[in-house]
């Protein structure tokens, strides 16, 4: 067992016990968020998958039917979790049990069956590692989600954020081929085969759209303007009412600050601007009379070296998730397959709520484009429109 993987998962498994731990008892049951399980859910499924894997697949543990249904994202609906789930303590305690075992199990499974795929390059605790970060992010989203609900107002922004014209640096991606995909073992079955594409020119920003831009889009009207807006955005933009991003909030001088998992904090000017779903990215593309880009070309001028401040905000893509020429489903089909439904669409880069261990050119999240709870902004991008 790689001693160095096992001490970031370790750090992994001990950071979302002290989130869960980090508010009171009914809180922890509770959905902050309409799409956001309990908190106490992500942890005994993130134990419940180590089990899964370690346990039943390569050390040939019972299967706990119990257990599954409570814990796999297709046992109860999320709004039947909270009531069911056991208290703090006594999953720490199904924690600890299972830490006592785990280094045992796994190098008993890698002398025993030395070729299984699970155990080549590491895999097993790669995945669990970059599994556990994602459900730590998603923590991360119910726990900002409850800040809103307690969030009074009383926040006063030091330097409050003033708007700016859009000024953004665009550099150029000449015409040609290019390679994307990872075939490396932290990659995810989405991320192969790699392979060469062949795409026009583009010209991409280099900085996402900032808190200020965005800001004064807002102080255009954008969200008002019709011609921004496609038909779909404007029947989600109408049923959510919104009118500035997910997490931002004014205090009573109609100055804008962001709450987040830690509580209210300041919007920063230059900061990329985040808490936006796909429509409301592409609003605001339209305004500036300019498009997202197609993950490609993201991932092309990332590796490229063209892209800056990747990883503050999650950044929408022009495409829908899609399977790549020759996709295998590994280790299994429920992680990519059934979002390759035309339903969800690509991000590309991370979050600052993002652990540092999906963060590379090639990682593909997905989500509907109605989400705006996920830290998603927007990098822009011209003029040749690439469609898959
Ligand atoms: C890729 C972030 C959309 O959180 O639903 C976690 C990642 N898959 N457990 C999600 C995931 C299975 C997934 N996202
Ligand atoms: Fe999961």
């Amino acid at each position: 067992m790689d001693a160095s993987l096992y001490a970031i998962l370790q750090d992994i498994r001990g950071a979302a016990r002290a989130l869960v731990r980090s508010v009171p008892a009914a809180d922890r049951r509770r959905m902050h968020h309409k799409d956001l399980s309990p908190l106490l859910w992500h942890l005994g499924h993130i134990l419940y998958v180590e089990q899964q894997w370690v346990g039943e697949r390569l050390a040939g543990l019972a299967h706990d039917d119990a257990r599954a249904l409570l814990f796999r994202p297709d046992g109860l609906r999320k709004s039947d979790r909270g009531e069911h789930m056991p208290d703090l303590d006594s999953l720490a305690r199904d924690w600890s049990d299972w830490e006592g075992r785990f280094p045992e199990l796994l190098a008993t499974a890698e002398s025993a069956h030395p070729d299984h795929p699970l155990l080549a390059r590491g895999f097993i605790l790669r995945f669990l590692i970059q599994h556990h970060g994602q459900h730590l992010e998603t923590m991360c989203q119910a726990l900002a989600a409850r800040a809103l609900g307690a969030d009074t107002g009383a926040f006063h922004p030091s330097r409050p954020l003033a708007s700016a014209p859009l000024a953004l640096c665009y550099r150029p991606w000449t015409a040609g081929c290019g390679r994307i995909g990872d075939e490396g073992p932290d990659g995810y079955d989405n991320e192969r085969p790699s392979h060469d594409l062949r795409l026009p020119g583009f010209a991409i920003a280099e900085r996402p759209v900032s808190n200020a831009a965005y800001l004064r889009f807002i102080e255009d009207d954008g969200y008002r303007d019709e011609r921004y807006w496609t038909h779909e955005g404007r029947r989600w933009r109408d049923h959510a009412g919104a009118q500035a991003p997910w997490h931002w909030r004014r205090d009573r001088h109609g100055f804008w600050y962001g709450v987040d998992h830690s509580g209210p904090f300041e919007l920063a000017s230059d900061a990329p601007v985040s808490g936006l779903c796909a429509y409301e990215a592409r609003a605001f593309a339209r305004y500036a009379r300019a498009r997202l880009p197609h993950e490609a070309e993201w991932e092309l001028a990332m590796r490229d070296g063209l892209l800056k401040d990747v990883g503050r905000a999650w950044e929408w893509c022009e495409n829908r998730f899609y399977p790549y020429p020759g996709f295998h489903a590994f280790p299994y089909r429920g992680y990519s397959v059934p979002w390759f439904d035309g339903a969800h669409t690509t991000l590309r880069g991370a979050s600052v709520y993002s652990t540092p261990y999906t963060q590379r050119a090639s990682f593909r999240n997905f989500h509907a484009a109605d989400k705006r709870h996920i830290f998603a902004g927007v990098r822009l991008c011209h003029p040749s429109r690439l469609t898959h």
